[in-house]
């Protein structure tokens, strides 16, 4: 099968042959249609992310595509299955406590049938299905994090990412007033999605463009974008006493937060009833996944350099299989 993959660690990511998987009992093969791209992807690469255990590692984590084996044992998925999910991190351990086979910048890969995976729905494209694991499970789970309830505001800053996008519509749909912060003008765009506000980062942070869009001051902050305690804290210093200060990036652990400030290193917990949950949102188009960009497999690697230099809008897609070409 083609995939993309790197043959050490910081090594350059490359189109290579390699053989099929075959599932191991308790897991599935799933024939991808479609990946998408996270920062994690390269993190990974790079070693800021969990590293890979063996090598070639073949880079992604987030797929759409069709069951196409199983492996033995009892398994809730059937050949044909439209499937979507998120493949195990670098460095974690697939059935039996075997390292985890293989990423999804791959035509196939095998994962547990226990794992994030679920049903593709009805209505549902398996494109945006693979777009939205990772971006959609972290949202959901960073609205839970920061724990806001409507009328209360939440800074979002990355927010024109593929997180920051569905934070925005998940905290929008709790009445949660979103000021997104982003680099450029992205006025129309976020305030499509539902923000109440878009501030510009681009000349840091405009303190007083902040205290006209929220004078009340800010309940939480969710900053997708710092990757040191430095950049975090300059962007904590808007959240009020008794607030919450969360990175996605472990910003928040060694950061001189502001008095009455609680800072939060989030942590991805990866379920498959989450994705049901997701998935149905996106189906019934509560949840929008903005595409930005779809690709064939051999341009994945200049992708990921492009995503590593800032500057992602929404989501994107690599084509693994047309979907309905076997
Ligand atoms: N801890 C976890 O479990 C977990 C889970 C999911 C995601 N994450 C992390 O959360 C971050 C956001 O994820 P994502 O999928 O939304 O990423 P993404 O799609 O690449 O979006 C990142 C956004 O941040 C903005 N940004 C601002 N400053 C940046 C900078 N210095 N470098 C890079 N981007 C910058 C980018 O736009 P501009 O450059 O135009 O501002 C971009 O829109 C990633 O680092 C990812 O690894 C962590």
């Amino acid at each position: 099968m083609r995939a993309i993959a790197v043959s050490a660690l910081r090594a350059d990511p490359v189109l290579v042959e390699l053989p099929k998987p075959d599932p191991r009992p308790g897991e599935v093969r799933v024939r991808i249609e479609y990946a998408s791209l996270n920062p994690q992807d390269w993190q990974a690469v790079d070693g800021s992310a969990p590293a890979p255990a063996s090598f070639p590692f073949v880079v992604g984590v987030d797929y759409a595509g069709r069951v196409d084996m199983i492996g033995g044992g009892d398994n809730r998925f059937r050949v044909g299955d439209p499937v979507f999910g998120r493949a195990g991190a670098p460095g974690t351990t697939g059935a039996a406590g075997a390292p985890s086979a293989c990423g999804t910048y791959g035509q196939y890969v095998c994962v547990p049938q226990d794992s994030a995976i679920a049903l593709v729905p009805r209505g549902l494209d398996s494109r945006t299905a693979a777009a939205l694991p990772t971006a959609g499970m972290a949202a959901a789970q960073i609205l839970e994090a920061v724990a806001l309830r409507g009328h209360e505001t939440l800074l979002v800053v990355g927010a024109a990412g593929g997180v920051g996008c569905c934070l925005t519509q998940l905290a929008r749909a709790r009445d949660v007033r979103v000021i997104a912060a982003v680099r450029g003008d992205e006025r129309a765009a976020m305030g499509s999605l539902g923000a109440a506000a878009t501030i510009d980062l681009t000349d840091g942070v405009p303190a007083d463009a902040l205290r006209d869009a929220c004078p009340d001051g800010i309940d939480a902050l969710a900053d997708l974008a710092s990757a040191t305690p430095e950049a975090f804290a300059a962007h904590a210093c808007a959240v009020r006493p008794g607030g919450i200060a969360l990175s996605t990036r472990g910003a928040a652990s060694g950061a001189q937060l502001p008095e009455g400030v609680r800072g939060v290193d989030f942590r991805l917990d990866p379920s498959p009833v989450l994705l049901d949950v997701l998935a149905a949102g996106a189906a019934d188009g509560i949840l929008r996944v903005p595409i930005d960009l779809e690709l064939p497999l051999e341009k994945a690697p200049e992708a990921l350099d492009r995503n590593r230099a800032g500057g992602a809008r929404g989501k994107t897609v690599i084509v693994l299989h047309h979907p309905g070409h076997c």
